[in-house]
């Protein structure tokens, strides 16, 4: 059966890639390199890698996929991109576990409350979390190294609406550069980098999930993330506590970091 939605979207397709086509002139061989790269990068997929959605993150094209499709009222937290790290079945915590399992990097505590729009407390929202280590690998980068889930974890709001979890600071990492899309990024003298994040979905009953991240302050790539994934409202404060009753009260080490 004909599908007139796929016509349309076919016809657009086409009518842009000859636009592009005569705006740049291709020989035959740059024609024939094109066609090796999209090949190529086909080819490369593993449990957590995928090329082509590298790809569609390196020309943004994810994010703005995400942004027609996921308008907020202002004030609702705004969704960033989800990434190939994601996976499912990380442990339940109970609010204030640390998830960090390899004790590297700089002890952090994130707190904060989970609300609709009006501001109410939502209670028994999941909060799924997840980043690299101080190493800037994902656990699943480094089976065998790191511990299983390392830095992953489901977290329960509270009646109301708080949850708290030990982490440590994120760092800036690059998305894997030793394949075309990386070879790409470097040929048009593009870094691999991706400004340090915390990746969060947050789901609760009633409610639109949440694919977000929180974005550190001093990150050198705050300004060019890799996938063009960073959103003002999502840059959070990492605070430098000395108190020794707070982190007492957390179990924490004096001094340590706060986000909230
Ligand atoms: C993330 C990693 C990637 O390689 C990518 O393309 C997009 C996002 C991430 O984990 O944040
Ligand atoms: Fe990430």
């Amino acid at each position: 059966a004909a599908n007139p939605r796929l016509r349309e979207v076919l016809g657009a397709i086409t009518r842009h890639l000859h636009a592009a086509v005569k705006e740049v002139e291709p020989t035959h061989e740059e024609w024939f390199a094109a066609i090796e790269f999209l090949t190529k990068t086909g080819q490369i997929c593993s449990d957590w890698r995928q090329e082509y959605i590298l790809l569609s993150d390196v020309l943004g094209v994810t994010m703005l996929v995400d942004a027609i499709n996921h308008r907020r009222p202002s004030g609702a937290t705004p969704n960033t991109i989800l990434g190939p790290f994601y996976v499912e079945g990380a442990p339940r915590y109970a609010n204030g576990a640390n998830i960090c399992l390899d004790h590297k990097g700089l002890p952090t505590l994130v707190r904060g409350r989970v609300s609709d729009i009006e501001g109410n407390p939502i209670a028994g929202a999941t909060l799924d979390v997840w980043q690299t280590n101080d190493d800037g690998f994902y656990d699943v980068q480094q089976k065998g190294v790191q511990p299983d889930y390392n830095l992953r974890g489901l977290f329960t709001s509270e009646a109301d609406g708080r949850y708290w979890f030990q982490t440590v600071k994120p760092r800036f990492y690059p998305i894997p550069y030793d394949g075309p899309v990386g070879k790409l990024l470097k040929a048009v003298d593009r870094h691999p980098n991706r400004a340090a994040h915390l990746h969060f979905i947050v789901e609760a009953q009633g409610f639109q999930q949440v694919i977000t991240h929180i974005f550190t302050p001093d990150c050198p790539y705050m300004q060019q993330d890799a996938v063009f994934g960073v959103k003002r409202e999502l840059v959070a404060e990492f605070q430098e506590i000395d108190d020794p009753q707070m982190a007492a009260e957390y179990g924490m080490p004096n001094p340590f970091l706060l986000v909230e």
